[in-house]
């Protein structure tokens, strides 16, 4: 049996559906109600759907074998895991928004706030801007209208919760999609299995 852990909600489900077509499906992920753990014994597989920013430290404690997770979490935690392939779903950016008209003259120390202060701190820290990082749980486009934040880090996927607060886009951090990740000692003594799933993903991501 593999474990896979899945990120409730839509990523998890197209992921599934992914897996699915790749013949590793678990049955239907609508049909769980308030059950979190389904098992195919005939594909030799068992999901675990738990919270996106949680797949990675199941799977980097060895409690699910594999896991499908964002980009942006990979970057952010920077767990101990191995990245097998970029299932090229869930894609968005990592951006860096304002106000509109808003321009960094550089003169004061600039403050950010966002859910990812680990990419936040790199960010600037590669382009040697003094910052001071506020960190939030969510609503981060709220930060610069109440005067909180100069700037936010976040993740723009359609634009729209930007472009219906008056912000922009004033830079472009890195692109992010979903990946499959796999525990680094589970994958020595399951590789054969490992690398066929990931082979037949591989397939299905191409389509
Ligand atoms: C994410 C992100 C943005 C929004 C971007 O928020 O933080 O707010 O989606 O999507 P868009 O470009 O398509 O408008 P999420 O919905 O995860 O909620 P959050 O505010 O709790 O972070």
């Amino acid at each position: 049996m593999l474990n896979i852990a899945l990120p409730k909600g839509r990523l998890g489900e197209q992921a599934h559906e992914l897996l699915t077509r790749a013949c590793y499906g678990g049955g239907s992920l609508s049909d769980m109600g308030r059950k979190l753990v389904i098992e195919s014994e005939s594909a030799g597989v068992r999901y675990f759907l738990v919270k996106p920013s949680d797949v990675a430290i199941y799977v980097e404690h060895g409690a699910a074998d594999l896991g499908i997770v964002g980009k942006d979490i990979l970057e952010e935690d920077r767990p101990d895991v191995y990245e097998l392939l970029d299932l090229k779903i869930g894609r968005c950016r990592m951006c860096v928004a304002a106000k509109k008209g808003f321009e960094d003259d550089g003169s004061s120390v600039l403050r950010v706030a966002s859910k990812f202060t680990n990419i936040a701190e790199r960010y600037y820290a590669s382009l040697g801007r003094e910052v001071d990082i506020i960190k939030l749980n969510g609503s981060i486009e709220l930060a610069p209208l109440l005067g909180l934040s100069d700037v936010i880090v976040d993740i723009v996927e359609s634009g729209k919760t930007l472009r219906d607060n008056d912000l922009t886009v004033i830079a472009e951090i890195m692109p992010i999609s979903a990946r499959l990740i796999a525990n680094k000692v589970v994958y020595q003594f399951k590789s054969a299995e490992i690398n066929e799933l990931r082979d037949s993903l591989g397939v299905v991501t191409n389509d």
